[in-house]
């Protein structure tokens, strides 16, 4: 079983570059299946995830290449609608392959997509607004099937929650709709931010009069286009918090200053020194760090779900008190017995949890049970006292390509073992 081994205790000094973001490049290739014509994604990440996308667009009859970091797509003239059950498991956002297949096949036949396991993960909101669009859904015995044989139909969306997966399948439908669309309550996330990017060079008619309100006036087909995938600010948020951890100075290139500010906002608090620029941010951790106060996971421009765990890794090895409340997701904790292993003290109870820094972990044989949990786990071990291994590799895989050479780079002992 693979498994990352760590000697923790070092300072981390050193460059990095922001990877592509994960969570754009993915919607993006869902929604390449609609142009007519091929697409260029460039700065797309080698991720299990990726790897898994690829591979449900060539299913689906299109033509795919790869070329460093860029992916080309040729979408093909199939007909093929469905996605076997273990293609749309393997990830969650399998499932906006729908509000593609749905535009330009006029049918999707799918089940409930996969993921990692971080609370119930509904796709409700995804479906109600495929609805409003004009499609018929059937969900029977674990299988969706959705048609829409006369094409989609512009529609007023209202989303009960900002979800970002459901606002991402709603401007991919609606983009080739017959009419108007107005999506409220629309996530703000730069990574839906970056798909409308991606769908207004393809030739649609996208506009946001005002954060989290998207406007869209169908095209009647889409032509294909080059595009490049924002910075992962989550990839950048692991890096800052792993030598926010473990002390040291990083220089982080390839950052949208406005993407990280959520994160920067506890690390500074704490006692992290940050210097942002246009494109970088500088950061000196010396010393150890203090509470990082009280922080609450909230939609965009909030602090990121995705960083609460990495943020719990750098308070447990902190000193004072410091506080996670988890607004976005039921069960985003699962790295605290973990955490506990090393000697943390944690007191969690549904979505709260309060963290009492002990000042120094020690090194535990652990397991990741999901992305950013395993990511978490790694920032701890950096940290802490003596010898850590690290399993649940794949998790930390569909995120992060080769963190370990990334981290050994910065003078981490990071191995991973197959
Ligand atoms: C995206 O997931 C990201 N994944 C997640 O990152 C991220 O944590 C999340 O957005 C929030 O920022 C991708 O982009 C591939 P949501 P998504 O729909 O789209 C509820 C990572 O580690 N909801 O905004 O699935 C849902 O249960 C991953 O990279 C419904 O109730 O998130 C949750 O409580 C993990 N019904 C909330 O909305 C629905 O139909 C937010 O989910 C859809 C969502």
């Amino acid at each position: 079983m693979a498994r990352y081994h760590i000697t923790g205790g070092e300072h981390l000094f050193g460059e990095l570059e922001a990877p592509g973001a994960k969570n754009s490049a993915l919607p993006i290739l869902a929604a390449s299946l609609l142009p007519y014509g091929p697409s260029v994604i460039e700065n797309v990440p080698r991720l299990t995830d990726v790897g898994l996308t690829i591979g449900i667009l060539k299913h689906l009859g299109c033509g795919v290449k790869e070329s460093g970091g860029a992916v080309t797509v040729e979408p093909g003239g199939s007909d093929q609608c469905g996605i076997p059950r273990e293609m749309m498991l393997g990830m969650r956002s399998s499932i906006l392959f729908m509000g593609a297949l749905l535009a330009r096949r006029g049918c999707a036949e799918l089940t409930e997509p996969g993921g990692c396991s971080i609370g119930a993960r509904p796709v409700d909101l995804h479906l109600d607004a495929m609805e409003r669009l004009g499609a018929r859904i059937d969900e029977r015995d674990g299988v969706i099937r959705c048609e829409a044989p006369h094409g989609l139909h512009g529609a007023d969306i209202r989303l009960r929650f900002p979800s970002v997966g459901a606002t991402e399948n709603a401007l991919i439908a609606a983009s080739t709709a017959r009419g108007a669309t107005l999506i409220h309550n629309a996530a703000k996330e730069p990574e839906v931010g970056d798909l409308a990017a991606y769908l207004r060079e393809c030739g649609a008619d996208i506009v946001s009069p005002t954060p989290g309100v998207y406007r869209i006036n169908g095209a009647a087909r889409l032509h294909g286009a080059a595009h490049r995938v924002i910075p992962d600010r989550i990839a950048a948020a692991t890096y800052l918090t792993a030598v926010a951890a473990a002390g040291g100075e990083l220089y982080l290139r390839g950052i949208v200053p406005e993407h990280i500010a959520a994160v920067l906002e506890p690390l500074r608090f704490a006692g992290c020194e940050a210097e942002v620029f246009d494109d970088s941010v500088y950061m000196r951790a010396g010393g150890r760090l203090s509470s990082l106060g009280v922080v609450r996971t909230e939609p965009y421009p909030g602090f990121p779900t995705d960083a609460g765990a990495l943020i719990a890794a750098v308070a447990a090895g902190a000193s004072g008190l410091s506080v996670i409340v988890e607004n976005i997701f039921e069960d985003r904790f699962r790295h605290v017995p973990e955490l506990v292993k090393m000697g943390a003290d944690i007191s969690q109870k549904g979505r709260l949890a309060l963290i009492r820094g002990v000042g120094r972990l020690h090194g535990a044989d652990l397991t990741a049970m999901d992305l950013r949990g395993g990511a978490a786990l790694i920032t701890a071990a950096l940290a802490a006292d003596g010898e850590s291994t690290v399993s649940g590799v794949r998790y930390v895989e569909r995120g992060y390509a080769d963190i370990a050479a990334q981290l050994r780079s910065l003078g981490a002992r990071i191995e991973l073992e197959e």
